[in-house]
């Protein structure tokens, strides 16, 4: 008898709605994201700099800081509603079936312990298993992300390690529980860019073997292409689009989706990086009432000041929360405000 795989239709992630505010600021940081990633998924977060990007995994991850507050929306993680754990469950929730490589190199390393006991002890305090065993999974997970030499770098310090190589670590660490959502914020940004090739096939070979969803957080296009099928967009703490890389990359529907791929011309060059858009993202207490892009949108009109555009479907899961979409014939028509 052939066995049928089978295949769980229910998404690993839903985040539905989720605001967070910083205390003493007039908007939130966070303004309603809605977010849906399934098993063996990469979902790639994009936007300009102070966006929500890290503020978005730190909710997810129980890690905001104090003086940020969720003030409502949902957060389903498997079978977790991550908003009702208690703090303990989110200690055993972290680094354990969720888990996270930070935006700063050193965070998850402790540069006092060497590889193997950080990685070991990462496996004894989500498994009941011995020392010895412990030690075996780290080298093996070392193996993995194809550090060479595994077994003598078990005894090596963070800080004797390159770049590249502590980041090898860092998805080490992050995946040696087996994860079925893995955060990545901006994890080669730092790197040059043949180390940086390797640690995307690194992750791509890892999450095909395992079926690990990710969420994938960075400002670099080419990184999208390589490793994501489904992107978001945020802009100022909001997701102005979303839908599968061939979507967004082909048809970018949304004014701040276009600046960021260089599509039109006046906006900036089409390049791996994010096209630079003039102007800034508004401080808080000067956020526009009506759509957060207002001020910097060469499409804005009256409306667009005074009403929030809400996503609308553009067909295939493909969303966008502006009120000119589709945007192809005011450019057309060689339009813009
Ligand atoms: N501790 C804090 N207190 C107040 N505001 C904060 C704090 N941390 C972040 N912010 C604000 O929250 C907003 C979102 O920050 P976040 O770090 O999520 O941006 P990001 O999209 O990750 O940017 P980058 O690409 O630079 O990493 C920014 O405007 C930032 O100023
Ligand atoms: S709603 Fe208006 S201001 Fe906002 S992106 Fe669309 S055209 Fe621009
Ligand atoms: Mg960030």
């Amino acid at each position: 008898m052939t066995t049928i795989p089978f295949h769980d239709p229910a998404p690993v992630l839903r985040l539905h709605n989720l605001k967070v505010q910083f205390v003493g600021s007039p908007v939130s940081v966070l303004d309603g994201i809605s977010l849906t990633i399934k098993s063996g998924e990469t979902l790639a977060l994009v936007g300009e700099s102070g966006c929500g990007k890290s503020i978005t995994s730190l909710a997810l991850m129980g890690l905001l800081p104090s003086s940020a507050q969720i003030l409502s929306g949902e957060m389903q993680f498997r079978s977790h509603n991550l908003r009702q754990l208690s703090p303990r469950e989110y200690a055993d929730l972290r680094g354990n079936e969720l888990a996270m490589i930070f935006q700063e190199p050193m965070t998850s390393l402790n540069p006092s312990f060497t590889l193997g006991d950080q990685l070991s002890e990462a496996v004894m305090r989500h498994q009941h298993v011995s020392r010895h065993i412990a030690r075996d999974i780290a080298l093996q997970i070392l193996e993995k992300v194809q550090i060479p030499a595994a077994e003598m770098r078990l005894k090596a310090y963070p800080h004797q390690l390159s770049g590249g190589m502590r980041q090898r670590v860092m998805i080490a660490m992050a995946l040696i529980n087996n994860p079925r959502l893995l955060i990545a914020d901006e994890p080669t940004t730092a790197l040059d860019v043949t180390i940086q090739a390797q640690i995307l096939a690194l992750l791509n070979t890892l999450k095909a073997e395992t079926g690990t969803a990710v969420l994938m957080i960075t400002h670099d296009l080419g990184v999208v292409a390589e490793v994501a099928q489904q992107v978001a967009v945020m802009y100022a703490g909001q997701v102005v689009e979303q839908g599968s890389v061939e979507a967004i990359f082909a048809d970018p529907q949304h004014p701040y989706t276009i600046g960021l791929m260089g599509s039109i011309p006046s906006l900036g060059a089409r390049k791996g990086q994010l096209s630079t858009i003039p102007g800034t993202v508004p401080l808080p207490e000067a956020m526009p009432k009506g759509c957060r892009f207002a001020t910097r949108c060469p499409f804005a009109q009256s409306r667009c000041h005074a009403e929030k555009p809400a996503l609308q479907p553009l067909g295939r899961g493909h969303q966008a929360a502006c009120f000119r979409v589709p945007l192809e014939q005011h450019i057309a028509l060689g339009e813009t405000a």
